[in-house]
């Protein structure tokens, strides 16, 4: 009989949550470093914006539902990657490379899953680079290695998802097939101005 206890009732959750919030803040803290060492050198800022969110408890408890797993933390904490959520909202494609390959360089960050939607997008036209990295938090029992899920976009990437989110939202989860063709020639044309750009921003810095 799988157990179904709320984990909010958990006397541990709060400790739980606070481990994936400082994970967040160090994470977050990590990309703002290096947005800012690359603004000093390049005097340009490849960030537009970041936003971060945690899950809570029902999100986590409809999710390891649908995974058929184990209604507990422990479970939680092994089946759910994106407890912990940041994403960063770049503006070009290259800025989304450059901040991916930068953060997984660095020694103490560890890649767990890399879904690379901008090369293979999903069929609707969804673009994104996701990475689920673990990052160690240092608590008051020790280091913890806790898995963070980063979604890397352009702003155009960015637009295109939370329009189709609200969309999608508001009507339930299918749409009629000419709003989802539609919405697929939105992506297309998103991705042709992500291109346009790009190629404006490499001429005008390899003429000055
Ligand atoms: P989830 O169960 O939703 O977490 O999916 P997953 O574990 O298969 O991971 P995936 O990398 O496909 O998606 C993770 C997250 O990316 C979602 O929670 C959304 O935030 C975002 N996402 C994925 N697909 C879409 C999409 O088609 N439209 C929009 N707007 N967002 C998407
Ligand atoms: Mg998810």
């Amino acid at each position: 009989m799988p157990n179904v206890k709320s984990l909010a009732a958990d006397e541990r959750f709060e400790a739980f949550r606070h481990a994936y919030r400082a994970a967040i803040k160090e994470v977050r803290t990590k990309i703002e470093i290096l947005s800012e060492d690359f603004a000093v050198r390049h005097d340009y800022n490849p960030i537009h914006h970041m936003e971060r969110r945690l899950k809570t408890a029902s999100g986590i408890e409809e999710k390891l539902v649908r995974y058929g797993e184990e209604v507990s933390l422990e479970s939680a904490q092994e089946h759910i990657m994106d407890i912990a959520g940041i994403r960063v909202v770049c503006n070009f494609i290259d800025d989304v490379y450059r901040i991916a390959d930068m953060l997984m360089s660095q020694e103490d960050i560890k890649l767990i899953t890399k879904k690379d939607y901008i090369e293979n997008p999903k069929p609707n036209g969804y673009r994104s680079l996701h990475l689920v990295i673990s990052v160690p938090v240092y608590l008051m029992n020790g280091c913890q290695h806790v898995p963070v899920e980063v979604q890397i976009r352009t702003v155009a990437m960015d637009f295109w998802a939370s329009l189709e989110h609200q969309l999608r939202y508001k009507k339930g989860k299918d749409l009629p097939e000419r709003i989802d063709m539609e919405l697929k020639f939105c992506a297309d044309d998103s991705t042709q101005l992500d291109k346009r750009m790009q190629l404006l921003f490499d001429e005008l810095n390899t003429n000055s």
